[in-house]
C-alpha cells in the first residue's frame, strides 16, 4: 500500500485536512507516520492553508502504535510525528472520534488543539502491553492535566470518556459529531489566526503540583504495590512522569525513551503483547464468518437463582440487558434476589459502583416463578445443580415450554453437552455457556460445542459473551471441557505434592511469587473444599480407577470446608480472611503419608512450580491433539481470565514455550518414569519435542 493511500491530505476552505486511513483502527503502522509527516509538510508549504486538522477515517481516530511492530527491527525515522506536529507554524486541530489511544493520543497531545465527539475515548493504555507511552505522552500529559491525574491515567491505562477528558483539560471542545470533518474545519477556522500557538510542551504551571505534594510519586508506588506486584512497566510509568516534573521537556523525552527501551523487549512486554493478540484471536471459530446471521438476543432468561445463576444475571444486567431469573420455589428465588442485591451493595460500599448505577441494574433482573414465564425467551441459560438427571429434567421441560427456535445453554462446568441436548428436540440449538465463578467478575466464558450445536448457536453464545464484556472461548465437549480439564492435573498434583511434603503455605507462596493473586490452597478454602469433595465422590462412583485424594477428603469429613468454617487447608480468625498455617493440617498430611507409605521430603520452589504447571501443559497438549481446543493461545486466554494466571507471563502455554518444549518434555518424561502413568507425555508433546516446534504453533504442525 502506498503512503498516499494510508494518509490523505486535502484542502477545504483554507484548512488542510490530514486523514489517516489504515483500517481497522488506524494504528501507526509502517508508512502511517511517514504519511502524516508528508501531509504536514504539504500543509506548511501551501500558502492558502491557514490551519490543519488531523483525523481518522472509518470508525476511529488513531488506536496507537502498531503493536505488531514491537520487538521487530524498525527503521528509525529522522523525525517523529510528535515533533513535526508541535514545531509547525500553523495551528493543528486533532479531531477525535472512536479512540485516541497510546501513540494516537500522543499525536493529539502534540497538536495545538483537540476536539472530540462525546462518544470518543482517550487513553494511554501502553501499560497493558507491558510498556509505557513512548511518544511523549508521559511528558505532555502531566503538563496538560497535572502529574497526579496523568499518572493515574497512565498507570491504570484506562480509557477516559470524552466528557471526562474535557473536564480534565485534555479536550478543548466537545462537538456534536454529526459531521466531524465539517465541524473540525469550522473549529479550525475559529482558531486559525490565534497566536502564539498553544503547545503543551511549553506549559509548566501544572507541574508545580508535584512541588506542593512531594510524596505523590511514592504514594502512587505504594498504592499499586499489590496490583502491580512483580511488574516493571507501571513503575517505569511513574518514573517517567516524575521525570516530567524534574527535568526540562527535551531531557524528559530522553528519559521516557530510555525507560521505553528498557521495556519494549522485556519478557513481560512480550507476554502481554502475546496476550493482547490471543484475546482477539480467541473470538474466531474457523468456518464461522463475521457475517453470519444471528438470531435475536433480546429476551434472555436464567434458570437457577443460586450463586452462579445470580452472577450470570448480574453480568447481563451490568451491560444493560433485561433478564428474567427463575427458580423452583419462591423462597429460593427471594434468597437469590437478596444475594444479588447484597453483592451490588458490597460494590457500592467499596466504591467500585455508584448507588445510581446499582439502582439502574437491579430492576433489570426480573424474578419470575414459573418456567412458563420465560417461554418467550430468545436465550435461556440454565444454572441449576450440577447433576446430570437434574439438568436433563430441566432441559426436557425447557424444550417443551420455551418457544421454538430459542437457544438453550447450560452453565455446566463438566457434564456431557450431548447427553443434555439429547432430551430436547432441538439439539442444534443447545450449547454450553460455562461462566467462571464469581460469574459477574470473571471474564472468561467457555462456549461448549455439542456434536449437533449449529454454527449460529455457537456464534450467538460467543457474541452474547462479548456483549457482556466476557472473553468468549470455544471448547469442545469433553469431561471438564477445556479450562477445567487443563486445570485439573494442577489441582491433583498440588495435593499429591502436599502428601510428599510440600506444605500448602510453601506451595501457595511459590504461586503467589509467580504472580497469582492467591495461592491454590487459599483459593480452595475460599471456594469451599466441600465442592471438590462432592465432585470427587460423584466421579469415584462412576469410575473405579478415579484417583482418591485422602487429605482433602479427611479435611472435609472433619468439617473443615474452608473459610466458611474457619478451617480448611488453613485456619482463619472470625471476620478475617487471612490464612494461617495450621499444625493440625501438617499432622493430617503426615498421617496420610505414613498410612500410604509415602516418604516425605523437601521441595525446591522450582520443582513445585514445574510440577503444578507442567501437569497442566501435558493435559493441554492432549486437549489440543483431540481437537477440543482450537489453539494453544485459547487455552492461555482461559488461564488468564478464568484462573488468574499472571497476564505478564502470557498464559500457560506461552510460559511453557519460554522454557522450551524440549525441556518440558524431558522433565515430564522423567516424572513419567518416577511417578507412573499420570505423567505419560501427550503424543503432541512428544511430536513437538521431536520436530522442534513450539506450543503456540502446535496446531500448525
Ligand atoms: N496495533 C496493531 N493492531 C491493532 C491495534 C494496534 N495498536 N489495535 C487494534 N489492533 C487490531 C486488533 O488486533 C484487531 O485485529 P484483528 O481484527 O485482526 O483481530 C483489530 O485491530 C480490531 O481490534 P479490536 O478487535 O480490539 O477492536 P475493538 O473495536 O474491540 O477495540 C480498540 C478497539 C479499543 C482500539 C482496541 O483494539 C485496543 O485497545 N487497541 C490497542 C490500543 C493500544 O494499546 N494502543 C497503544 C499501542 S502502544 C503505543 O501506542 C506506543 C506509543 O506510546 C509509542
Amino acid at each position: 500500500m502506498s503512503e498516499q493511500a494510508l494518509v490523505r491530505f486535502d484542502v477545504e476552505d483554507g484548512i488542510g485536512v490530514i486523514t489517516v486511513d489504515y483500517p481497522p483502527v488506524n494504528a501507526l503502522g509502517p508508512g502511517v507516520p511517514e504519511g502524516i509527516i508528508a501531509a504536514l509538510e504539504k500543509g506548511e508549504a501551501e500558502p492558502n492553508v491557514k490551519a490543519m486538522v488531523l483525523m481518522g477515517a472509518g470508525r476511529t481516530f488513531i488506536a496507537g502504535a502498531d503493536i505488531r511492530q514491537f520487538g521487530k527491527p524498525r527503521p528509525v525515522l529522522p523525525r517523529r510525528t510528535y515533533d513535526v506536529l508541535d514545531q509547525g507554524t500553523k495551528p493543528i486541530v486533532a479531531a477525535i472520534h472512536g479512540f485516541a489511544l497510546g501513540g494516537g493520543l500522543e499525536n493529539a497531545l502534540a497538536c495545538n488543539y483537540r476536539i472530540a465527539v462525546s462518544s470518543a475515548k482517550v487513553g494511554l493504555p501502553e501499560v497493558n502491553i507491558g510498556i509505557l507511552p513512548g511518544g511523549g505522552g508521559t511528558q505532555r500529559l502531566p503538563r496538560l492535566i497535572g502529574p497526579k491525574a496523568a499518572m493515574e491515567m497512565i498507570v491504570s491505562g484506562r480509557h477516559v470518556p470524552a466528557p471526562e477528558a474535557k473536564t480534565l483539560g485534555i479536550i478543548d471542545e466537545i462537538v456534536a459529531g454529526k459531521d466531524l470533518r465539517a465541524e473540525a474545519i469550522a473549529y479550525a477556522k475559529t482558531i486559525a489566526d490565534r497566536r502564539p500557538l498553544p503547545r503543551v510542551r511549553d506549559s509548566s504551571e501544572k507541574l508545580a503540583q508535584a512541588k506542593g505534594d512531594p510524596g505523590m510519586f511514592e504514594g502512587m508506588r505504594k498504592s499499586i504495590a499489590r496490583r502491580a506486584r512483580n511488574q516493571i512497566a507501571p513503575y517505569h510509568c511513574i518514573a517517567a512522569v516524575e521525570a516530567a516534573c524534574s527535568q526540562a521537556f527535551d531531557d524528559g523525552i530522553k528519559t521516557e525513551r530510555r525507560l521505553f527501551g528498557e521495556l519494549e523487549n522485556s519478557d513481560q512486554a512480550k507476554g502481554m503483547r502475546y496476550a493482547f493478540f490471543a484475546e482477539r484471536e480467541v473470538a474466531r471459530i474457523p468456518g464461522i464468518g463475521k457475517d453470519i446471521a444471528l438470531p435475536p438476543m433480546k429476551n434472555i432468561a436464567v434458570v437457577g437463582a443460586g450463586t452462579m445463576g445470580g452472577g450470570i444475571a448480574m453480568s447481563l444486567a451490568d451491560f444493560g440487558h433485561n433478564v428474567k431469573i427463575v427458580d423452583a420455589t419462591p423462597e429460593v428465588l427471594a434468597k437469590g434476589m437478596q444475594r444479588i442485591q447484597d453483592n451490588y451493595a458490597i460494590s457500592v460500599k467499596r466504591g467500585s459502583l455508584k448507588q445510581e448505577e446499582m439502582d439502574r441494574r437491579v430492576p433489570r433482573i426480573h424474578p419470575v416463578e414459573r418456567l412458563e414465564d420465560i417461554a418467550d425467551s430468545d436465550i435461556v441459560i440454565e444454572a441449576v445443580f450440577e447433576e446430570m438427571p437434574v439438568k436433563k429434567e430441566v432441559f426436557a421441560k425447557l424444550d417443551r415450554i420455551v418457544k421454538p427456535g430459542a437457544l438453550l445453554m447450560t452453565n455446566s462446568s463438566a457434564l456431557d453437552i450431548d447427553e443434555i441436548a439429547s432430551v430436547t428436540k432441538r439439539p442444534e440449538l443447545v450449547c454450553g455457556a460455562h461462566f467462571f465463578s464469581p460469574a459477574n467478575v470473571m471474564k472468561l466464558l467457555e462456549v461448549v460445542a455439542g456434536a449437533k450445536s449449529a454454527p449460529t448457536t455457537l456464534a450467538t453464545a460467543m457474541k452474547m459473551g462479548r456483549d457482556i464484556g466476557k472473553l468468549a472461548a470455544y471448547a469442545g465437549n469433553c469431561d471438564g471441557f477445556v479450562a477445567n480439564r487443563s486445570r485439573a492435573p494442577f489441582g491433583t498434583e498440588m495435593v499429591l505434592m502436599a502428601e510428599e511434603g510440600a506444605l500448602p503455605e510453601q506451595v501457595d507462596k511459590v504461586m503467589v511469587d509467580f504472580g497469582y493473586p492467591m495461592g491454590p490452597f487459599a483459593v480452595g478454602d475460599l471456594a469451599g473444599l466441600d465442592i471438590g469433595y462432592a465432585s470427587r465422590r460423584r466421579r469415584a462412583a462412576a469410575d473405579p480407577n478415579f484417583r482418591k485424594l485422602p487429605v482433602p477428603d479427611r479435611l472435609v469429613e472433619m468439617g473443615r470446608y474452608g473459610q466458611k468454617t474457619l478451617a480448611g487447608w488453613y485456619r482463619y480468625e472470625k471476620g478475617d480472611r487471612t490464612p494461617h498455617p495450621d499444625p493440625e493440617v501438617k499432622r493430617i498430611i503426615a498421617e496420610v503419608a505414613k498410612d500410604m507409605g509415602i516418604q516425605q521430603r523437601s521441595f525446591t520452589d522450582e520443582e513445585i512450580l514445574r510440577r503444578l504447571l507442567f501437569a497442566s501443559v501435558n493435559e493441554a497438549c492432549k486437549i489440543l491433539e483431540e481437537g477440543k481446543a482450537l489453539r494453544a493461545s485459547d487455552i492461555d486466554v482461559m488461564w488468564l481470565h478464568g484462573f488468574g494466571f499472571p497476564r505478564y507471563r502470557g498464559g500457560l502455554m506461552f510460559w511453557a514455550d519460554q522454557i522450551g518444549v524440549a525441556e518440558v518434555h524431558r522433565q515430564i518424561e522423567e516424572w513419567h518414569q518416577r511417578y507412573g502413568a499420570r505423567w505419560k507425555p501427550a503424543n503432541l508433546l512428544r511430536e513437538l519435542a521431536q520436530s522442534g516446534g513450539s506450543f503456540r504453533d502446535a496446531k500448525k504442525i
